[in-house]
């Protein structure tokens, strides 16, 4: 089980290096800004898209009154209150059971059928996975379509409050809106308004922290879901990730990723299309 964390050194920290030098042509107070925060946090805002990532900074800064990122930083170095949401605004946690429903009918028809014809037991990560919508979408499906299949679900995110969110498992009606209804009276109570989702699909995710910039990726992976976070990252730094992920991959392996992340040149990963959204590790050049 521990062979998850035994895992393959990334080649961020060399990455990271080389963007600091292409992040020159930022403006000198917002780079001073994000290269602070970094040694405080151990987010690298340089890997995520500046100008978006920018506009949110700047806006939450002028929400809380600082004129300057100098000023921004050294209250946030005092302030835990607005350093948590300093990291829940930059994170983005928006997330739905069965997010884009027919992307789960085909992982469901088709790709775990392809990962378990040759075996009764499945690895699988949940990458970025916020509140955990997602790998909870996976453990109920699994349970009702494959129910004698066994699997380890690891389910990570960079944001701890995120995770805290997802070990509770409570959630608001809206965010089931496409789970099938059987599965939504099956496996939640509804009590004032709140989803409190069944003890035993709960045990079968393990939550854990992992920034995907910076941390080692695990290793021996059947499938790997990590959607709608990439497309806040630089081209350079998913590309890095791509790399990381096909490492990951078992061969023959599966990585699925969000509705607007399509892969280009997906052979440079080691990586073939399977289905739209869904991306085979090729076993030859391993
Ligand atoms: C929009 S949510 C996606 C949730 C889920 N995967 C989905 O598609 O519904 C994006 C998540 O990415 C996480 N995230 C952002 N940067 C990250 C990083 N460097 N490493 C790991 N997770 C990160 C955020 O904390 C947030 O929970």
């Amino acid at each position: 089980m521990m062979k998850y964390w035994l895992i393959q050194k990334t080649t961020i920290n060399g990455f990271i290096k080389g963007m600091k030098v292409k992040g020159a042509h930022m403006d000198k107070g917002y780079s001073d800004f994000i290269s602070r925060m970094n040694q405080m946090i151990g987010i690298d805002l340089s890997l995520y898209k500046e100008a978006q990532m920018k506009r949110r900074i700047t806006s939450l800064r002028n929400k809380r009154g600082f004129e300057n990122f100098s000023s921004y930083f050294q209250a946030l170095k005092k302030d835990q209150i607005l350093l948590d949401e300093f990291i829940d605004r930059l994170t983005i946690n928006v997330s739905e059971f069965y997010r884009n429903p027919k992307r789960w009918e085909v992982l469901q028809e088709k790709v775990i059928p392809h990962l378990i014809h040759d075996k009764d037991k499945l690895t699988i990560w949940s990458a970025a996975c916020s509140t955990g919508e997602e790998p909870y979408s996976l453990a109920i499906m699994l349970k009702e379509r494959f129910p004698r299949l066994q699997v380890q679900i690891l389910a990570t995110d960079i944001d701890k409050g995120a995770l805290d969110k997802a070990k509770q498992g409570v959630y608001k009606e809206q965010s089931l809106k496409d789970l099938p209804h059987i599965y939504k009276n099956k496996y939640f109570i509804q009590k004032n308004g709140l989803c409190y989702l069944n003890e035993k699909i709960k045990k079968m995710v393990n939550f854990k922290g992992h920034n995907l910039l910076a941390d080692r990726y695990p290793q021996n992976i059947d499938l790997i879901i990590c959607r709608n976070v990439l497309i806040y990252f630089t081209d350079e730094a998913k590309q890095e990730i791509y790399t990381n992920f096909s490492h990951s991959l078992n061969p023959d392996g599966v990585l699925f990723v969000g509705s607007t992340e399509q892969i280009f040149s997906p052979d440079q990963y080691n990586l073939s299309v399977f289905d739209t959204f869904f991306y085979k590790k090729e076993p030859q050049n391993e």
